[in-house]
């Protein structure tokens, strides 16, 4: 059985917080110039100290379910994709569940690092074509800031907080999502991971002295593995539908380095207009970035019905995953949420 689905709502929410680049420029040896220049991020948000991803995501998925028109009552499914939990267990998802009040829901979150939106909604779109649920909250949400080690100047001024929701069900006859293609490979899973606090390296005193519950990050490693591999994964992806690059109308990849995005431009022969770019504002939201993406996108007036875009992210684990979507939804009201 496969049932059409489609996107029946998205929602975002950034933190108000701005940090600049300046601001890092002021604690360590780094500059605007640099951090532009090899990165293309300008500012990025962060979360206060007592806000958590779960609040973050709540937040997202009550705009995405007041743009649905749904009572969180009728959601069937929540799955979230973070690489930032609110705890090792339970999962965030059940605290998304209880913070939106979405008491019929299960719950769990999916773990793919960047690539964790897509992972996520390739999941919940099985779930919606096999028949299982017919109203899924899928979100990415992170609060990296809690996470970086702000004397790293290398992974420090890359990443920012924020959160995006998107509902997906069974409505009639549209039928938005195309292929997913999703792919790992775990020999590269400590070029970028949070060594401590897991059963490999269990908190302890050494561990927190040892700086060892912050990102760490093989730099030019990913870079490396990143415009490879999002190249390969869009290919994939299109060729499952028997569907070249001239077919797309836009591309949404993960917000991680701007040399990143162009360097796969590049070796797809995608024209800069049809790049859709965040990064510049949020800095790399990990699993938030997509959706964030998105909706700048289409309060901007730049997505329409009947689009096709094509999302691709590469991210921890490593994972990398890409998916077509024919955006049909137009339930956005237009005004900027950013
Ligand atoms: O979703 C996946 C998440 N991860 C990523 O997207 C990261 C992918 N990688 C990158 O974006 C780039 O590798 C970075 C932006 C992290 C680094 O850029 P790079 O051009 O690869 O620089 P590098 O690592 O080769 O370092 C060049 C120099 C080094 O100094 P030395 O050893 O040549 O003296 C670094 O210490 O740049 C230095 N550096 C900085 N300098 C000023 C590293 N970070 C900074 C900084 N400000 N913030």
């Amino acid at each position: 059985m496969s049932l059409p689905v489609a996107v029946l709502g998205l929602g975002v929410h950034v933190p108000p917080r701005i940090i600049t680049n300046e601001y890092f420029a002021q604690m360590l040896d780094t500059s605007d110039e640099w951090i532009h220049s090899r990165t293309g991020i300008r500012e990025r948000r962060f979360v206060e100290e007592n806000v958590c991803t779960s609040d973050i995501a709540a937040l997202a998925a009550q705009q995405a379910l007041q743009r649905a028109g749904l009572e969180a009552g009728e959601i069937e499914l929540i799955i979230v994709a973070t690489a930032t939990p609110d705890h090792l267990f339970p999962s965030t998802a059940c605290s998304v569940q209880e913070k939106i009040q979405a008491h019929h829901a299960a719950a769990f979150d999916v773990s793919a690092g960047c690539s964790g939106f897509l992972y996520a909604l390739s999941v919940a779109v099985q779930f919606v074509a096999n028949g299982s649920y017919r109203k899924v909250l899928v979100v990415g949400a992170e609060t990296l800031s809690k996470f970086i080690d702000m004397e790293d100047r290398a992974t420090c001024v890359l990443l920012g907080d924020g959160a995006g929701a998107m509902i997906i069900g069974g409505d009639g006859e549209r039928n938005d999502f195309l292929s997913f293609v999703l792919e790992a490979d775990g020999r590269g899973r400590q070029a970028l991971y949070l060594p401590a606090g897991g059963s490999v390296l269990p908190a302890s005193a050494e561990t927190v002295q040892g700086r060892k519950h912050f990102v760490q990050m093989n730099g030019r490693e990913v870079y490396k593995w990143a415009v490879e591999k999002i190249t390969q994964v869009s290919r994939k992806a299109l060729d499952q539908e028997s569907l070249s690059l001239e077919d797309i109308d836009y591309f949404v990849p993960h917000q991680a380095n701007l040399r990143i995005i162009e360097g796969v431009a590049e070796r797809l022969h995608l024209p800069p207009e049809k790049i859709l770019l965040s990064l510049p504002r949020y800095g790399n939201t990990s699993a938030a970035s997509i959706p964030l993406t998105l909706e700048e996108a289409l309060t901007a007036g730049r997505i329409q019905p009947g689009d096709l875009l094509l999302m691709a992210a590469f991210g921890a684990g490593f994972t990398w995953a890409a998916g077509l979507l024919r955006w049909s939804w137009s339930g956005c009201d237009g005004q900027p949420t950013l």
